[in-house]
């Protein structure tokens, strides 16, 4: 606006001063014309008048001048001719019309010249005075015309000579200052384009800009080259499908887990779709649906079979794929030894510091290392170069990134172990131990959640094998070749996927009221986890039966839902888990609950994501008291899902979650008086206390999401790629 009105002004203002200059011109201009016209005008009124004239002339009595007065009144009410005499010849009488001013007098005429029309000023205004001949004894009619109607219409002209200017000036103001809008857009798009550097076709940019266009991309490719900084980033899924694009030459992704993101299960007669209750897939699938590429997992669902092509491979999600599903299939006993056996039995207890004792069988171990052949034959079966990424997720394949390696030594593995590493002491219980080591340090990068973790990992490879241990870069040279071992904090999707879809917050509550049997003025706590003896689901349930016991206040009110999706069925372990879960929730709801009223309500079967976030928004609060937990994406769902802010989320110290989600109340589940106080203090949290917290941690979230954990990877992997190139001639193995 101020732009417009810094053009507009001097505008309006040139053009008035053009304007102040031209309209004298223009006067001048008209009084010619009019004085021409006049001079017609007179000869005209002349010609007509000359024979009446002339015959009085010849008669000359005084009655005939009296008729010639006479003729010259009537003549002279037409309006512009003011007054009209005659003059004889040799200066006789004037006869004239009662208006003729006394200052014009007949002249003795010399020579003819001296009849020029002239204009004299007169009281009334300006008077136009022309000369006209009539016979040939010199006689002349003097024919007066009033110019005051020339002086209106000059005025007039000029007000509409003033008027056209500022007119003119307006519309050429408007029209600039558009046509500068419609420029200063296509130059705004043109910048745009400049900036989105990896936008392959320079010619959908104007032609005028290209060159800067040229010249603004290579100096971002450069200034990337030496210096992209990922914390810099906003990250999102298109971030994501900008670093596969230009920084690892749009290599295919290809991720492998046991787990797979979508189970085809055979449910009356059709083929229903399940998302499992794994944090694994919670963080993958996003990225593989920004990433495109395949995903070979373990197809575990009864009708997987039913619906992969020939190279087993189905396209998903099923709403919109976007991504290869290549499905491993795994018999029964294979099953049992790789996934029950030796990865559940054996390494999830091991990692997990939960008092559940290991159990590793060499028949279990054997299946594992089979199984990991599998699944690495897999992978290799769907490369299509021989230098892709390759994504390797979690504890069930260990000896995966190895295997690669050795068939495909220019891939780029990057392994990422979801759960935590323990210290050597405890990892050392493991009969296999260097066998594992060895097959992750097949990776070029390892990640685990926290530093901590990745210390963990180093120490137990610093005692158990012979490497060379860079502290400094956090790099491991082992057997001829060099893995990374960086944290990666694990996120979630942000925006939460069909958040816009969920019902409001007060109808999400409502529905989970109404489900449950919850009276509607309850103070709802959740709880979301697999049916696993690490994530301290007794730890909560013993934490609201505390609470019950010392502020009976809360009976009647305090309802806890905890959704147990079953897991791990087939180990002992986990059923003697969930008999004891369900055990232990009957025995409180006796202690507490009436006909009317339960206490905890355990809903012990999948829930779908949609399903789960609407529980997560009908809560006062979430409990997460994992005994010990790599990250806990659960936590980072239930702040995800409140739109609202509000909502309080009680957190372990033992998950990973909780170094980063600070703003939560952190507990230490062991401690049950400790976490019956959390409770309470999340029950009588003010509002605008929940919602600073929530506020602050949904920022957290939205920032280092999912597409950061990913990107961040990737461009480690991309910048290795480019300094391998590069190796150190004099000491090759630094
Ligand atoms: O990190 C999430 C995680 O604990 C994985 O390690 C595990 O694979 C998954 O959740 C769920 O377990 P499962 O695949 O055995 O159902």
């Amino acid at each position: 606006m101020r732009l417009s009105l810094r053009f507009i002004l001097p505008l309006i203002l040139t053009l008035s001063f053009v304007a102040y200059f031209t309209v004298p011109l223009i006067d001048k201009l008209t009084l010619k014309w009019f004085s021409r016209d006049l001079e017609i005008r007179s000869s005209l009124v002349a010609n007509t008048l000359s024979e009446a004239v002339l015959s009085t002339e010849i008669q000359n009595s005084a009655q005939q001048k009296l008729r010639l007065k006479d003729l010259f009144s009537r003549a002279t009410q037409d309006e512009r001719l003011f007054a009209i005499a005659y003059c004889g010849a040799n200066n006789s009488e004037m006869i004239a019309s009662p208006q003729m001013p006394t200052t014009i007098r007949c002249v003795t005429l010399v020579q003819t010249s001296e009849l020029r029309p002239k204009i004299l000023e007169f009281a009334s205004g300006p008077l136009h005075v022309s000369y006209a001949l009539i016979g040939s004894q010199g006689s002349y009619l003097i024919l007066v015309h009033d110019m005051s109607f020339v002086q209106r219409r000059t005025a007039d002209t000029k007000n509409y000579v003033f008027l056209f200017f500022i007119l003119l000036a307006l519309v050429i103001s408007v029209l600039t200052v558009l046509i500068a809008q419609l420029s200063w857009l296509g130059w705004i798009k043109g910048i745009r384009s400049m900036l989105t550097i990896h936008r392959p076709d320079i010619r959908n940019v104007a032609p005028e800009l290209r060159p800067i266009v040229r010249e603004i991309r290579t100096l971002f490719r450069d200034r990337e080259h030496f210096s992209r900084d990922e914390a810099q980033i906003s990250w999102s899924a298109q971030t994501l499908r900008d670093v596969l694009k230009n920084d690892l030459a749009g290599e295919e992704v290809i991720i492998v887990s046991n787990r797979e993101p979508y189970i085809h299960m055979h449910h009356d007669n059709k083929i229903e779709i399940q998302s499992p209750a794994s944090g694994l897939v919670t963080a993958l699938e996003p990225v593989m649906r920004a990433c495109s590429g395949t995903w070979v997992a373990h197809g575990s669902g009864t009708a997987d079979a039913d619906v992969v092509d020939s190279s087993q491979i189905v396209q998903v999600p099923p709403e919109n794929p976007s991504y290869n599903l290549k499905r491993v299939w795994l018999t029964k006993e294979e099953e049992l030894g790789y996934y029950y056996g030796f990865s559940n039995e054996g390494l999830w207890p091991l990692c997990h510091i939960a008092h559940t004792r290991p159990i590793f069988r060499s028949d279990d171990w054997k299946c594992y290392l089979a199984v990991n052949e599998k699944f690495a034959n897999a992978v290799i079966e769907e490369c299509k170069t021989e230098d892709p990424v390759i994504l390797v997720q979690d504890y069930h394949l260990a000896m995966v990134p190895r295997l690669i390696k050795e068939k495909l030594p220019n891939a780029t593995v990057i392994t990422f172990w979801h759960i935590p590493w323990p210290n050597p002491e405890a990892f050392g219980i493991c009969p296999w131990r260097e066998r594992i080591l060895d097959g992750l340090l097949g990776s070029d990068i390892l990640g685990f959640h926290t530093r901590f973790h990745c210390n963990n990992f180093t120490d137990t490879v610093d005692r158990f094998l012979e490497s060379r241990i860079d502290r400094d870069t956090s790099t491991i040279s082992y057997n001829g070749s060099k893995t990374a071992v960086r944290n990666y904090p694990i996120s979630i999707e942000w925006p939460l996927k069909d958040l816009n879809k969920q019902p409001t917050i007060p109808l999400c509550r409502l529905q989970v009221c109404q489900d449950n049997q919850l009276p509607f003025d309850a103070k709802i706590g959740i709880g979301v986890d697999r049916l696993d003896y690490t994530k301290g689901i007794l730890e909560r349930f013993y934490a609201v039966e505390r609470l019950l016991e010392i502020d009976s206040t809360l009976l009647g009110k305090l309802c806890f839902v905890q959704i147990g999706a079953p897991s791990r069925s087939s180990i002992a372990e986990y059923q003697n888990f969930e008999n004891i879960v369900r055990k232990e929730a009957a025995r409180i709801n006796q202690k507490f609950g009436s006909k009317t009223y339960k206490p905890i309500t355990l809903r012990v079967r999948h829930h779908q994501p949609f399903e789960v976030t609407t529980y997560f928004r009908a809560a006062d609060f979430c409990f997460v008291s994992s005994l010990h937990d790599g990250m806990n994406l659960v936590a980072k769902e239930f702040i995800a899902a409140r739109d609202d802010n509000n909502g309080v989320l009680i957190l372990s110290q033992f998950a990973g979650a909780a170094k980063e989600l600070v703003e939560s109340i952190v507990v230490n589940p062991y401690n049950i008086d400790q976490c019956a106080e959390a409770i309470r203090l999340a029950l009588v949290m003010p509002v605008p206390e929940q919602v600073a917290r929530m506020k602050s941690m949904r920022f957290y979230i939205q920032e280092y999401n999912v597409f950061r954990w990913a990107g961040r990877m990737l461009l480690d992997a991309a910048r290795m790629r480019k300094r391998g190139k590069f190796s150190n001639p004099l000491f090759p193995s630094l």
